[in-house]
């Protein structure tokens, strides 16, 4: 019980910060560089962009939730420690006693805060390890070197209309934050619908307003919450180019803009390097390893919880230091809820299970989907539709080549998909439906749904394969086949030739995956003590 007092007040006194500082067997810090050197060569003169390490978010009384790096931050870094800022210039400043063009902030040494979370990095860790030349304890943002706004055309950040909340952990990000909001003069705007609309106004010539207030006519529609915007309603109704070149004179004056550095990050991010795929491989190679796994113990009985805990314990037994998102195992009915994270049916039996899980390593996560029947057969129904999702995902993934539109992989899945539905009678020949209610790929990297464009496929893109099925009970169908959800999910490198399938490991086919549940499992023999209570 005193214990439990004396604790309290020390976390009160230094808070709960997580520890992981950065990963020594991660990408280097050369690597790194490169990266923040490939931004400032993107940056218009004159001009600065700003990254802010994730706030730490409380879980519950004294105990936060497991930090996790904002992934721009850690690309752009390598450091995983909160409170932290890093700032590039467009080119080297003269700042009297030094000269930089770019500078990080960091947490101080404390050795009762280290005590408690683990070692921290310092400014000297942070110059040693990460390759840093000018390093400030974050107590210094604003002082050491002094910005001022007029020095600078244009500050880029991302967006930092979420604000921070409560937790005393995040005080020195939040004053961070304060002073940057200041020099840049960020809008006091929080909505950033509204931001994006003023700066559109902001960068329109009087003689394309005209052409603008319609776009933000629709703008206004698609987000009704911009709908009593005085600034945005008195630029739609203007009935001449004077009276919005009037609201565009009366906008807030602003140098920031929340648009530009965002769109670099998609461009730099979207291409993986060779270090970054390897990590990627990795995390791919474990998770399939996880499905292979699961598919050998997997028996009618189990759980939806303890089929998500086989499949964390092997990534874990092979380092992986994280889930890449929250792990969806749903059997039955609950694989039709697409992010169905809760897990917690018992005694799974005679039912498909859907497990769509990915190991994060080094930052990267994997995002692969298996769907297994519990008893280690598939039934007709069941056969059906994962044959037409295979076929599916098989033309998906033979698209994923050097210069093939990124849409058209949706365009040709579906396409299957609603034919091979028709053809089972499940729908009518064109009826609109909804058993394929999401998008077949999406980028993958340091985010699950990573940053990149939408065009043209590019070599060194890893993008998702992972057209899916799903009828819940009710459905407008013969009632054999409710309950059925099928994702297969692949994790498919770009390259110049042959499309490079990350997640092969894991079987895919019918036949495979039966023949994967005959092999015995190391758990067979694993039994736990009874409990009676
Ligand atoms: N696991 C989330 C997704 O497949 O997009
Ligand atoms: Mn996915
Ligand atoms: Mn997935």
């Amino acid at each position: 019980m005193k214990r439990k007092v004396l604790t309290s007040l020390l976390i009160l006194i230094v808070g709960v910060i997580s520890a992981q500082t950065h990963f020594e067997d991660g990408l280097s810090a050369e690597w790194h560089k490169t990266r923040r050197e490939a931004l400032r060569e993107r940056m218009a003169p004159n001009t600065m962009a700003i990254f802010f390490n994730n706030s730490v978010k409380n879980r519950t009384n004294d105990v936060d939730y497991v930090y996790h790096p904002d992934t721009d931050f850690f690309y752009m870094t390598g450091f995983r420690e909160p409170n932290s800022v890093l700032i590039i210039f467009s080119e080297e400043r003269d700042f009297g006693d030094f000269k930089a063009d770019e500078i990080i902030y960091v947490q101080n040494r404390d050795p009762r805060a280290e005590m408690w979370n683990g070692k921290r990095l310092g400014v000297e860790g942070v110059k040693d390890i990460l390759g840093f030349e000018h390093v400030f304890v974050n107590s210094e943002f604003g002082v050491t070197p002094k910005l001022n706004t007029e020095d600078f055309d244009k500050f880029f950040s991302l967006d930092l209309s979420n604000g921070v909340a409560g937790s005393r952990s995040n005080l020195a990000l939040r004053k961070m934050l304060f002073q940057y909001k200041e020099l840049s003069q960020y809008p006091e705007e929080d909505n950033p619908v509204s931001i994006q609309a003023y700066e559109l106004i902001r960068t329109t010539e009087v003689e394309n307003s005209a052409n603008v207030a319609q776009i933000l006519g629709r703008m206004r529609q698609r987000f009704p919450d911009i709908e009593d915007d005085e600034i945005i309603n008195n630029y739609i109704s203007a009935t001449s180019p004077e009276e919005r070149l009037k609201v565009k004179e009366a906008l807030p004056r602003t140098k920031a803009d929340v648009q530009t550095l965002a769109q670099a990050m998609d461009v730099l991010r979207e291409v993986k390097t060779p270090e970054e795929i390897e990590l990627l491989a990795k995390a791919v190679k474990i998770s399939a390893i996880g499905q292979v796994e699961v598919m050998k113990a997997a028996k009618e009985g189990m759980s939806e919880r303890e089929i998500q805990g086989i499949h964390e314990f092997i990534w874990k037994r092979y380092g992986s230091e994280e889930i890449g998102y929250p792990s969806i195992v749903g059997a039955g009915h609950n694989g039709c809820i697409l992010h169905y994270v809760e897990n917690d049916m018992s005694n799974i039996s005679k039912r498909l299970v859907l497990m769509d899980l990915g190991a994060e390593w080094r930052g990267y996560t994997a995002d692969v989907t298996r769907t297994i029947p519990i008893s280690g057969e598939f039934n007709e129904e069941e056969e059906l539709i994962y044959n037409l999702v295979l076929k599916s995902q098989e033309a998906g993934i033979e698209l994923c080549r050097a210069g093939v539109e990124f849409g058209e992989i949706g365009r040709v899945t579906r396409q299957i998909i609603n034919e091979g539905l028709a053809e089972l009678g499940i729908i009518k020949e064109g009826e609109q439906h909804n058993y394929f209610p999401h998008g077949t790929s999406h980028h993958l990297g340091l985010d699950v749904h990573d940053r990149g464009g939408y065009g043209p496929l590019k070599p060194g893109v890893v993008l998702t394969v992972e057209p899916g099925i799903y009828i819940p009970e009710g459905s407008n169908c013969d009632p054999k086949w409710w309950n059925i959800a099928v994702r297969i999910e692949d994790d498919i490198l770009v390259t110049e030739g042959e499309p490079v399938n990350l997640s092969v490991d894991a079987p895919r086919t019918v036949a495979a995956i039966e023949e994967m549940m005959k092999l015995p499992s190391a758990l067979d023999t694993w039994t736990l003590p009874e409990i009676n209570q």
